[in-house]
């Protein structure tokens, strides 16, 4: 039995169905997934497993704040309800839709370097096309055109440049509303990014340094405590194709001065390589 999905199945005793208070917005490929689950071992939170994509969703979104709590898990009322969908981040009219619901609610993005994010975003379309026996076409050919700029029509190359949409969330939302996580420091070590996050939503520290171990195999942190003991799927982690240094650094260089105004957006410097 695993306690992990029962305890999404099972009504306990003043438990009810609520909304969200907190959000993790996006960004897809940068570590939601991850976040998601290490918060869920806190008895404080309490997670939508699924992504529901209300807010990106329009035949969704039309269904209503009352379907859309319907699809929440049952929780106390003092803890939080968490959901994800990556794709609130880059859609448009999502954060006014969002503040519609609660002007108040937290928000959570964890972002990476945006050329790994790329990468990622393209390993794990070639994987879905793998998966019906198609192929995905090179990687240099979808990233650039044919004169030689970077294909900002590519949808991966464009969900990497954050500046664009982070305007979208400041011009509804407090600064100190999102709580931007560093998803490549999340990889390397994920306690100090989780410790942060508790802090933002208020909580009392309960994760702790060894509730996180690391998987040789996986190559990963997987999180433990005494009702979970989990690793991410397999198609968490996945291995990367090798791209030409090349290609990496011209991809680098455009993406520079959109980082740079993200860093100002935010107040928040990443330092990622130029
Ligand atoms: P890769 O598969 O490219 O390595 P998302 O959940 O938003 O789709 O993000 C997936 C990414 O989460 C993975 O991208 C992986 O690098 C990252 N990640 C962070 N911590 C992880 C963990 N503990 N286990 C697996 N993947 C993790």
């Amino acid at each position: 039995i695993n306690v992990d999905t029962l305890r999404e199945k099972i009504k306990l005793p003043q438990t009810k169905r609520r909304l969200p208070q907190c959000l993790i917005i996006g960004v897809r490929k940068g570590g939601t997934r991850a976040l998601l689950e290490f918060l869920n071992i806190h008895s404080m939170i309490q997670r939508s497993t699924d992504e529901i994509h209300f807010f990106d969703n329009e035949r969704k979104y039309n269904m209503g704040l009352e379907w859309y709590r319907q699809q929440m898990p049952y929780s106390f009322a003092d803890q939080i309800t968490v959901e994800k969908s990556p794709a609130y981040f880059i859609t448009e009219g999502a954060p006014e839709r969002i503040r519609a619901m609660n002007e108040s609610i937290r928000l959570l993005l964890i972002v990476r370097e945006p050329v790994t994010r790329l990468i990622s975003d393209y390993s794990q379309l070639a994987a879905n096309k793998a998966k019906k026996d198609k192929f995905i076409r090179p990687f240099q050919d979808l990233v650039f055109r044919e004169d030689g700029t970077v294909n900002t029509d590519y949808r991966a190359v464009r969900v990497s440049m954050y500046s664009l949409y982070i305007k979208m969330w400041l011009s509804v939302f407090q600064r100190d509303q999102i709580l931007i996580i560093n998803g490549d420091r999340m990889i390397r070590d994920p306690y100090p990014e989780i410790y942060k996050t508790e802090q933002f939503l208020g909580l009392e520290h309960r994760i702790g340094r060894e509730n996180f171990f690391y998987n040789k195999t996986k190559g990963f942190y997987c999180v433990r405590n005494y009702t979970v003991d989990k690793c991410l799927n397999e198609s968490k982690g996945r291995k990367h194709p090798p791209i030409d240094p090349e290609i990496i650094s011209k991809l680098r260089q455009f993406y520079a001065p959109f980082n740079r105004e993200f860093y100002n957006l935010v107040r928040q410097d990443f330092g990622w390589p130029e």
